[in-house]
């Protein structure tokens, strides 16, 4: 149960989130929690976090260890902060920051190196799928940016699914739409590593989730989690959506 709080809130918004948000989950045991705060507040939330189940994560990283990358933040230095996830690939960062599938894969290779699990975005544009499309933009996403690792790497992903029409738009996909979009993924991942490898598999849903249609979603055998934005901003909606 996943939340991405993209770039929303301050470290001291950080602390008084997880003040609340943390008894409300305290007896929450078979489920795992990691909240993706922005990077100024990683310490305010790993510090937040300490002594509980709840785990944090990255928004994204570069690549390579150090070096003159101005603006950039590596894998070593989120590991060094407390860091277990790292986000690859998220569309927003596709739409607006120039990633590929090319960089995902970068991305993906370098996190796992550093011992982060790397959360991987994929999914398509809501004109991908009114020209039915969906199946082979997920195959290119899947195709280039998962299926060059070696089997022992992508035994470590998730994958997250979120059709980018989905993304604060409050137009969820419907749990049958979402499955059927994991199905696909699974497939491709059992063509290319077989079927314990698929099987094993996590993936992730995204896309407008809130606490009232996260159930339905979290019902679908496919769906092993959720990956949410705006309602994971809300300690009482994010804790009403990792119960469901
Ligand atoms: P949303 O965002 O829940 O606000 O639609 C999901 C995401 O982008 O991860």
């Amino acid at each position: 149960m996943a939340g991405n709080w993209k770039m929303c809130k301050t470290p001291s918004d950080t602390s008084a989130f997880f003040k609340e948000f943390n008894p409300l989950v305290a007896d929450v045991k078979e489920r795992e929690i990691v909240i993706f705060p922005p990077f100024v507040n990683l310490p305010a939330a790993i510090q937040s976090v300490n002594g509980s189940r709840i785990e944090i994560g990255g928004q994204n990283m570069y690549w390579a260890r150090d070096g003159a990358f101005t603006g950039e933040i590596s894998g070593p230095m989120l590991k060094a902060v407390g860091c277990r996830w790292v986000l690859v690939a998220h569309s927003e960062r596709r739409q607006y920051f120039g990633e590929t599938e090319e960089t995902a894969l970068q991305r993906i290779r370098a996190a796992l190196e550093t011992g982060l699990i790397p959360v991987v975005c994929v999914g398509e544009h809501l004109q991908d799928r009114e020209a039915g499309k969906t199946h082979a933009v997920l195959e290119g996403q899947f195709q280039g940016g998962i299926a060059p690792l070696e089997p022992a790497q992508f035994a470590k992903i998730v994958i997250a699914y979120e059709p980018v029409w989905a993304i604060g738009t409050g137009r969820t996909a419907t749990p049958q739409t979402a499955a059927d979009s994991h199905r696909l993924i699974r497939e491709m991942a059992s063509i290319r590593y077989g079927r314990q490898a698929a099987a094993d598999l996590r993936i992730l849903y995204g896309g407008s989730v809130k606490p009232d249609n996260a159930k339905v979603l979290m019902a679908e055998e496919e769906i092993d989690g959720v990956l949410v934005g705006g309602a994971s901003l809300d300690p009482q909606s994010f804790a009403t959506i990792v119960k469901s």
